[in-house]
C-alpha cells in the first residue's frame, strides 16, 4: 500500500511511521513535512532509506495534488500542536490546522483516496474533577483554546467533505499521548529533561489538573485499527484509561529520577486551563476490537525516561530555545512540599 503521511517528521507522525515499518514492511511511506520547530528530520533518521521525505507544507494545494494523485491514503498528523503557543500567537494554528486541513480535503476529494484524520478529545472541552462522565462519540463539542477550537474545526471540516463529497474518511480523537520522540516544550518531556539537566519540574496552577495518559504506540495501533476496519464517515475516540493529575506525574518523574518527589515548582497557571480530560474508548474497543497494550503508566514512564536519557544528542538542540519561550510568560508561585 502507497500512503501519505502528513507530519511525520514530528512526535506522533514518526513513531507512526516507525511502528507502521515494523508491522507493515511493505508499506511504501511518503512523508511531507514543512519541518516547523516540532517536526525534525532527526525522529526519521532510523528508517530514512525506507522511506520518501518531501519538504512542504500542507497548505501548497499544488504540491499537496501531486502527492494525493499517488497513493492510496492519507493520513494526517501535519499540525500546530501546542496550547501554550497556541495562546501566544494564534495565526500558525488558524493556518495550518484549518487551511491545511481544506487542502487535504480538496485534493483527497479530486482524486477519491482514503483519508484518516487525527485529532484530540480536546475539542470537547473540559470535565470537572469529580464528574464520573467521560467524552464520547457523541459528546458536543465545546473547545477552549485557539489549538483545540482549529482542531474542532478541522474535524467539523472532514464531516462535511464526508456528507457533501462522499470522500471516504474517517476520524480519531485521542488523549494526551506519552512516548519518544516528543518534543521538549510538551509537560512529560519537559519535566524529564528538567529533571535529567538538574531543573526543578514545574507545575501549572495547582497541579490538579487531569489529563488521560496514553502510550504513542497505542495510539497508532488504535489509527491502523480504524483505517483497516472503522466505519467511513465515522469517529472513533482512543484513551486507554490512564487518568492521572499532572502533580502525581511530576512526583512519579522524580521518583523513577531517584530524586525528592517534592522537588517541583508551582508556576503560573494557563489561561483558560482545561481542567480533566477523560477518553471513553468503549466504541473502538467492542466495534473494532482495540486494546491497548501499555496498561501499566509507571512502566510506560520508566521506558520513556529511559529514551530521553539516552538519547540527549535528540532533545537537547531544542531545549534553551524551548525554555527560553516559557521564561518569557512563567513565574514561580510555590515550591513543592510533603503531603
Ligand atoms: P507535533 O507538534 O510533535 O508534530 C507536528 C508535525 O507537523 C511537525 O513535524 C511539523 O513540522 C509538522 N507541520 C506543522 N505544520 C505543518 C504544515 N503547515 N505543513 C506540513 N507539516 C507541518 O505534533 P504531535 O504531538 O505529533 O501531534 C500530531 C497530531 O496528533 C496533531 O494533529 C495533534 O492535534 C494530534 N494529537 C496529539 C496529541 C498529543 O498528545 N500530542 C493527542 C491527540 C491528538
Ligand atoms: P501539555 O503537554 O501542554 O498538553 P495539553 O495542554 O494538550 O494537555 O500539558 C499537559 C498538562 O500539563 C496540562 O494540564 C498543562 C500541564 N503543564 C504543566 O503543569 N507544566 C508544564 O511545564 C507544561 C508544559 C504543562
Amino acid at each position: 500500500m502507497r500512503m501519505l503521511v502528513t507530519g511525520g517528521a514530528g512526535f506522533i507522525g514518526a513513531n507512526f511511521v516507525h511502528r507502521t515499518l515494523a508491522t507493515r514492511p511493505d508499506a511504501r511511506i511518503t512523508v511531507l513535512d514543512a519541518l516547523t520547530y516540532a517536526g525534525t528530520r532527526a525522529s526519521l533518521a532510523p528508517v530514512a532509506d525506507r522511506i520518501t521525505f518531501v519538504h512542504g507544507d500542507i497548505c501548497d494545494a499544488d504540491l499537496v495534488n501531486r502527492l494525493v494523485a499517488e497513493t492510496d491514503l492519507v493520513v494526517h498528523f501535519a499540525a500546530e500542536s501546542h496550547n501554550d503557543n497556541s495562546l501566544a500567537d494564534p495565526w500558525p494554528f488558524v493556518r495550518t490546522n484549518v487551511v491545511g486541513t481544506t487542502t487535504l480535503l480538496q485534493a483527497v476529494r479530486t482524486h477519491d483516496v482514503r483519508y484518516h484524520h487525527i485529532s484530540t478529545d480536546e475539542v470537547y472541552g473540559d470535565l470537572e474533577l469529580d464528574d464520573p462522565a467521560r467524552f464520547t462519540e457523541t459528546t458536543p463539542y465545546n473547545p477552549s483554546s485557539p489549538y483545540s477550537s482549529t482542531k474542532a474545526s478541522s474535524d467539523l471540516l472532514v464531516r462535511a467533505w464526508a456528507r457533501s463529497f462522499g470522500i471516504r474518511a474517517t476520524i480519531s480523537n485521542c488523549s494526551n499521548n506519552y512516548g519518544p520522540y516528543q518534543h521538549v516544550e510538551k509537560f512529560i518531556p519537559r519535566q524529564i529533561t528538567n529533571v535529567l539537566t538538574g531543573v526543578r519540574p514545574r507545575l501549572y496552577g495547582t497541579g490538579a489538573n487531569v489529563r488521560d495518559w496514553i502510550h504513542v504506540d497505542d495510539h497508532n495501533d488504535a489509527v491502523w485499527t480504524i483505517v483497516e476496519r472503522g466505519e467511513l464517515g465515522q469517529t472513533y475516540l482512543i484513551g486507554a484509561d490512564g487518568e492521572a493529575n499532572n502533580r502525581t506525574v511530576v512526583e512519579t518523574i522524580l521518583e523513577l529520577c531517584g530524586k525528592d518527589p517534592n522537588d517541583f515548582d508551582f508556576v503560573t497557571d494557563r489561561p483558560g486551563h482545561d481542567l480533566r480530560y477523560a477518553i471513553d474508548s468503549t466504541r473502538l474497543r467492542t466495534e473494532l476490537g482495540w486494546t491497548p497494550t501499555y496498561s501499566d503508566f509507571r512502566a510506560g514512564l520508566t521506558a520513556t525516561i529511559d529514551w530521553y536519557r539516552t538519547n540527549e544528542n535528540w532533545w537537547r538542540p531544542q531545549k534553551d530555545a524551548t525554555e527560553a519561550v516559557y521564561a518569557g510568560t512563567e513565574r514561580v508561585t510555590g515550591a513543592g512540599s510533603r503531603h
